[in-house]
C-alpha cells in the first residue's frame, strides 16, 4: 500500500557547486540542489539571495562543477557557510582556482569536471531567485575521460537525497539509454 505524503520531492538531485567572481575577482562557491539543465543548453537553479547570487547578478557568469565522494566534506562546507560571514571559506577548505576561458567565473581545481555558464536572466517573480544561464562550455580533466568523454565511472559524482537528507554515490551503468526498453518493441 502507497503512504501518501504532503511534502514532495523529486530524484535525483544533483549537488552543483556554482563557483563565480565578486566585482574585486575574489572566488566564491555554494552547493546548490534545486537546479537543473533544460535542453541542451540552459541551465535554471532555484536560490536564495546570498553572496553567490550577488557576484553572479555582477559578473553576469558562473561556473557549475559536479561534486564529488573524493570531494564531499568540502562540497557540503560551502553549502552552509557564507562568505559573507567567513571571507576566508574558500581557504578554509583547500579549494583553488583557474579563472576560465570563457566566461569571467573561476573554476574549481579540486573538482574534475565544470561546466561554464552565462547569465541570461535571473527571474524574481516566485519568491525566491531563479537563474537562468547558458551554457557555453565545459572543462573536464583527463583523468576522468574514457575514449574522449566524461566517465562518472571515473569521476565519481553524487546526488543529494531529498528524503534522507544525506549525499549517495551515483552507482554503475545499468544499460544503454534508448536501448534497454527495445526489448519491448
Ligand atoms: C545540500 C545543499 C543544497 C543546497 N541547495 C541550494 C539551492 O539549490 N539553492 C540555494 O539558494 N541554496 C542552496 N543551498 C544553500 C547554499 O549553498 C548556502 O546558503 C551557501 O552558504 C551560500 O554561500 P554564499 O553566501 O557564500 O554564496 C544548499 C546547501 C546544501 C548543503
Amino acid at each position: 500500500m502507497k503512504q501518501s505524503f504532503d511534502k514532495a520531492f523529486l530524484t535525483p538531485y544533483p549537488v552543483f557547486i556554482v563557483a563565480s567572481y565578486d566585482e574585486n575577482g575574489k572566488p566564491n562557491a555554494m552547493n546548490a540542489a534545486w537546479g537543473g539543465q533544460c535542453g541542451d543548453n540552459q541551465v535554471s537553479i532555484c536560490m536564495s539571495k546570498h553572496r553567490t547570487t550577488d557576484n553572479i547578478e555582477k559578473a553576469k557568469a558562473s561556473t557549475i562543477s559536479f561534486a564529488t565522494v573524493e570531494q564531499a566534506a568540502e562540497c557540503d562546507y560551502v553549502g552552509i557557510v557564507s562568505q559573507d560571514k567567513v571571507p576566508d571559506k574558500m581557504e578554509r577548505c583547500g579549494w583553488t582556482f583557474t579563472k576560465s576561458d570563457k566566461v569571467n567565473a573561476p573554476i574549481i581545481d579540486q573538482l574534475p569536471v565544470a561546466v561554464e555558464c552565462k547569465l541570461i536572466e535571473i527571474q524574481h517573480e516566485f519568491g525566491d531567485l531563479r537563474i537562468v544561464g547558458e551554457i557555453v562550455g565545459m572543462k573536464a580533466d583527463d583523468s576522468v575521460l574514457t575514449d574522449g568523454k566524461v566517465d562518472l565511472g571515473k569521476l565519481k559524482p553524487i546526488m543529494f537525497d531529498g528524503a534522507q537528507l544525506c549525499y549517495r554515490s551515483i552507482g554503475d551503468s545499468i544499460g544503454k539509454a534508448w536501448n534497454l526498453g527495445k526489448k519491448f518493441m
